[in-house]
Order: structure tokens, then C-alpha cells, then sequence
């Protein structure tokens, strides 16, 4: 069984090592840029994040490629260089939705405690009481419901913070307002004052946070998006915490990163960055999830994760 490796963002070694104790069986090859299809051997598998189109050629026993990542918006923008009927699977938790949960859960207590304000008076090394917000004005919405979005919504629950989420078919989560389909965005967004946005990138959700959408939020709603950038319309977005209908953001995900340094994001002391951290892919974890997910298609077995490539998550 050959397997063909990919990913700018990592070193191979270890994920070679990883791969082949998972899988003694397997022949490994890395991918390097430059490469052409004559320079490896034809591939069963392809584990990649964010792959060459050159590295999906000659390959005609293909018989999955992995992403190393939950979000395939990457590796789906390559269109007809992916070998059609050859199945795309997703990192499936793999470790990531407790990340998610974390982050997601630090940003809203930040902001509903006000440890945001303290911060900035506590610069100013001012002592100062602040009158603390009312857990029932502090609707928490999750735009997606899926892997991530149900494990934010498990954690946040906790809190006692009423929930709400917006899907594309229709859930039912315990505890959890559940809205679906375009036409109950608005009224998602209208009862929403922290919104979370953990929706895959597809054509339906780009710049699914504009001007229109998120007027739609409530004044002094509060946006945290560990998604993709591409969800937000950057400009808008600042317009409205400049106009104070938003208090404020937190960002990990940006239309281009590294995040520019003369991008205005870094100005704003409402906007909180960082740098694409809110789950990362855990080498161990999605070893052993790639691996399992092979021994099951080498028996024939179906598997999780597929992409639904219509769909584009
Ligand atoms: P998932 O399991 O596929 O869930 C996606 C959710 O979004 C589903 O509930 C789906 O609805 C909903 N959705 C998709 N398109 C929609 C639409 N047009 N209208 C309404 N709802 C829609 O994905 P996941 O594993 O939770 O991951 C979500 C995304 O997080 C990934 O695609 C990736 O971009 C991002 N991510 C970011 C990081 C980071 O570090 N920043 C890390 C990991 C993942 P249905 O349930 O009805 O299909
Ligand atoms: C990271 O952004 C992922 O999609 O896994």
C-alpha cells in the first residue's frame, strides 16, 4: 500500500514516523514542491493539507484522499484536479471540537464578565467597578451545528448562557434554540447577542457576515469567528464596531493570513486576533483516525468523514 504525504505547515518526520507505526504495512512518500507525477510512485491514499494540484495526478488506484484539516475549502478550490469519484474525507473531531469548545467558551466569558474592559482599564492601571451583564440578555447563537458548532454549544451550556443555532437541515439539541435553512437566519440573528461562526467555506456561506447580516444582530452583539475569514466582510465588519452596533470581535481566522500588518484589525482595541489557533490539527489523534479509516476501506468497510463534494462540506 503506498501512501503520498503533504503539508506545508508541518515538518514530515514525525508524521511519517506516526504513519508508518500506525500502518507497518504502508510504503510512505513525501510530497515536495516541485514534484511531478513521474517522481513518485502511483499513490492508494494521499494524506494532504492543502495539496498541489500536480500531486493529485497519475494516480489511478487512488482510493482516498485525507485532509488534514476539518475544513476542505482548500483542497475543493482545486475543482478538476481532483480525480473525480475518488472519495475526499475530513478530519472528524480528531481532537478539535474540545479545542473549539475552549476557545469558544473563553471569548464569550471574557466578554460577558467584561474581563475585556478590565483589561483595557487595568492598562491605564485604573481601579474600577463595572456593572456586570445579565446572563439572560446574553443569548449565545452558533452558526453551524455540526462537529464543532454541537460541542461549543455542549460546553457553553454550563454557563446557563440561553443558546441558539442555525444549521442547514434542522436539529435537536437539547437546551438549544435550534433554527435551519436561510429562512430563519434573520430571525436566528435577531435573538443572538454573542455569535459564534464555525460554518464551513462554500459558496452559500462567503461573506455570509456583511453589513445586512449582521445589522441584523442585536446592538452591542459581540462576534467570534473560528471559522474561515472569508465568512466576514472585513470592512463591514469594522464599520459596525466604529458605528457601535457591535461591541466588538474575536478573530482567529482572517481573508488573508498571516494578517497583514497594516490590516486596521490590529488597531482596533475592540477586535481580539490570533493566528488561526483555535483548533489545531493533533498529530496523534488524526494519525490514529486516518489510520483506522484505511484498515476500514482496505476491508471494504464504509467510513466517516466523507465530503459531500455538492455540498462543499
Ligand atoms: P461539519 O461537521 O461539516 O458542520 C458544519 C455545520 O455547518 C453543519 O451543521 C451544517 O449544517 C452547517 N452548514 C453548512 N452550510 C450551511 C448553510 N449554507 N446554511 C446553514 N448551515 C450550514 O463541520 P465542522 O467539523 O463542525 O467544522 C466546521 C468548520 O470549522 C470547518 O469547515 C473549518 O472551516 C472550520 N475549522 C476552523 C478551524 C480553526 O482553527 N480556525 C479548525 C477546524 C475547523 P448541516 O448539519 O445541516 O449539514
Ligand atoms: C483548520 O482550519 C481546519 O480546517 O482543520
Amino acid at each position: 500500500m503506498q501512501i503520498l504525504f503533504y503539508s506545508p505547515d508541518n515538518k514530515p518526520e514525525p508524521w511519517l514516523a506516526g504513519l508508518a507505526q500506525a500502518l507497518p504495512e504502508a510504503s510512505l512518500q513525501v510530497w515536495q514542491d516541485g514534484m511531478t507525477a513521474t517522481d513518485v510512485q502511483p499513490a492508494d491514499y494521499i494524506v494532504a493539507w492543502k495539496p498541489p494540484a500536480a500531486m493529485l495526478a497519475g494516480h489511478p488506484g487512488l482510493k482516498a484522499i485525507f485532509n488534514l484539516g476539518a475544513g476542505v475549502d482548500a483542497i475543493l478550490q482545486l475543482g478538476d484536479a481532483l480525480p473525480p469519484n475518488v472519495p475526499l474525507v475530513r478530519l472528524d473531531d480528531a481532537g478539535m471540537a474540545v479545542q473549539m469548545a475552549e476557545y469558544a467558551t473563553y471569548a464569550i466569558l471574557r466578554h460577558f464578565r467584561r474581563f475585556d474592559d478590565f483589561e483595557l482599564q487595568a492598562q491605564q492601571q485604573q481601579w474600577g467597578f463595572l456593572k456586570p451583564n445579565d446572563k439572560a440578555d446574553f443569548s449565545v447563537g452558533i452558526l453551524g451545528l455540526g462537529v464543532l458548532g454541537s460541542r461549543i454549544a455542549a460546553a457553553v451550556q454550563h454557563f446557563g448562557f440561553p443558546l441558539r443555532g442555525w444549521s442547514r437541515s434542522r436539529k435537536d439539541l437539547p437546551g438549544v434554540a435550534c433554527f435551519a435553512g436561510d429562512g430563519e437566519l434573520d430571525e436566528f440573528l435577531s435573538g443572538t447577542r454573542i455569535l459564534v461562526c464555525v460554518l464551513p467555506l462554500t459558496a452559500e456561506t462567503t461573506h455570509i457576515l456583511n453589513r445586512s447580516t449582521l445589522e441584523k444582530l442585536p446592538k452591542g452583539a459581540y462576534l467570534i469567528n473560528i471559522a474561515r475569514g472569508a465568512h466576514v466582510a472585513e470592512s463591514d465588519l469594522l464599520a459596525l464596531i466604529k458605528s457601535g452596533h457591535l461591541a466588538g470581535a474575536t478573530l482567529d481566522v482572517f481573508r488573508n493570513e498571516p494578517l497583514p500588518r497594516q490590516h486596521p484589525f490590529w488597531q482596533e482595541p475592540r477586535i481580539s486576533v490570533t493566528p488561526h489557533i483555535s483548533a489545531l490539527t493533533l498529530r496523534e489523534n488524526s494519525i490514529n483516525q486516518i489510520a483506522g479509516k484505511i484498515r476500514a476501506l482496505q476491508r471494504g468497510e464504509p467510513i466517516a468523514g466523507i465530503v459531500d463534494q455538492s455540498k462543499g462540506y
